[in-house]
């Protein structure tokens, strides 16, 4: 974490976990647990669904909520599909874009994924996206390329203006719900990596001040150490997330120096 030029950002992916009213339970719980300490942003991207919900408990809270996905178009005839201003209207601030899990078993591409971030900012809304090399490409040692490949083909004709509103989020897809972390400095490393795309991309002030995220089973164990790295400014936690009192922990974590 470098706080003296970014913001610490610490978010929960429920994926598809969760229902209505275990959402309200857990949303009170959280807001009633909170520490003083306000060193870091919370997010939590919840289930379509919930977002109601989660939105009507921490509305005078410190924790904002996210959605986990979103259509490119404004509106039309896509049955099942949800767009940036539907989830605007209802208080949505934040969306994930691009989740590995998305790009494996829905067949988000390079493409979609640059379109979703293009109709978040339309919205006002500020896309969390996701980058992360398989075990593979990483054993080909090709993920300096890959992930340098998809963070610019996902920012492809995004200003640096808007670049302001973007997190990143690097998430080795071998660690994501697999219990394995990526080492601190193998996290570092890559979040490193996208830093200096940034730069190249949008000049050094605009990749210093960028958030960027490791993902991939962060847990109160490991937070510590992760978050310790230069270039790792917050955490995107899945399972952890699930469980008031871990989730509690990385945040407690992330207001550490
Ligand atoms: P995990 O998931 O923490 O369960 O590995 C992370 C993610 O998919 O965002």
């Amino acid at each position: 974490m470098n706080r003296k030029y970014r913001k610490t950002v610490i978010a929960g992916n429920w994926k598809m976990f969760k229902t209505a009213s275990e959402t309200r339970i857990f949303a009170e719980d959280l807001k009633n647990s909170l520490p003083r300490a306000k060193r870091c942003s919370i997010i939590l991207c919840v289930p379509f669904v919930n977002i109601p919900s989660a939105i009507k408990v921490l509305k005078d809270s410190r924790v904002a909520v996210a959605a986990q996905n979103l259509h490119w178009e404004e509106q039309g005839a896509f049955t099942g599909e949800i767009s940036a201003s539907m989830l605007a209207e209802l208080g949505v601030r934040y969306v994930l874009i691009g989740h590995s899990e998305r790009r494996q078993y829905f067949g988000e591409t390079d493409l979609t994924v640059n379109k979703k971030i293009h109709a978040a900012l339309k919205a006002g809304l500020r896309p969390i996206l996701c980058v992360g090399e398989t075990l593979e490409q990483r054993e080909l040692g090709v993920t300096a390329d890959l992930i340098s490949y998809q963070v610019k083909a996902a920012l492809s004709g995004v200003s640096a203006e808007d670049m302001r509103h973007i997190i990143i989020a690097y998430e080795p897809v071998w660690a994501i719900g697999t219990g394995k972390t990526a080492t601190p400095e193998q996290a570092g490393e890559v979040c490193g990596t996208i830093r200096t795309v940034l730069r190249k991309l949008y000049g050094a002030r605009v990749a210093r001040g960028s958030t960027i995220q490791y993902g991939g089973s962060m847990n109160p164990q490991n937070a510590e150490r992760l978050l310790a790295q230069a270039d790792v400014d917050g955490g995107l936690i899945g399972s952890a997330s699930l469980n008031p009192s871990d989730f509690l922990q990385i945040i407690s974590a992330a207001n550490r120096e």
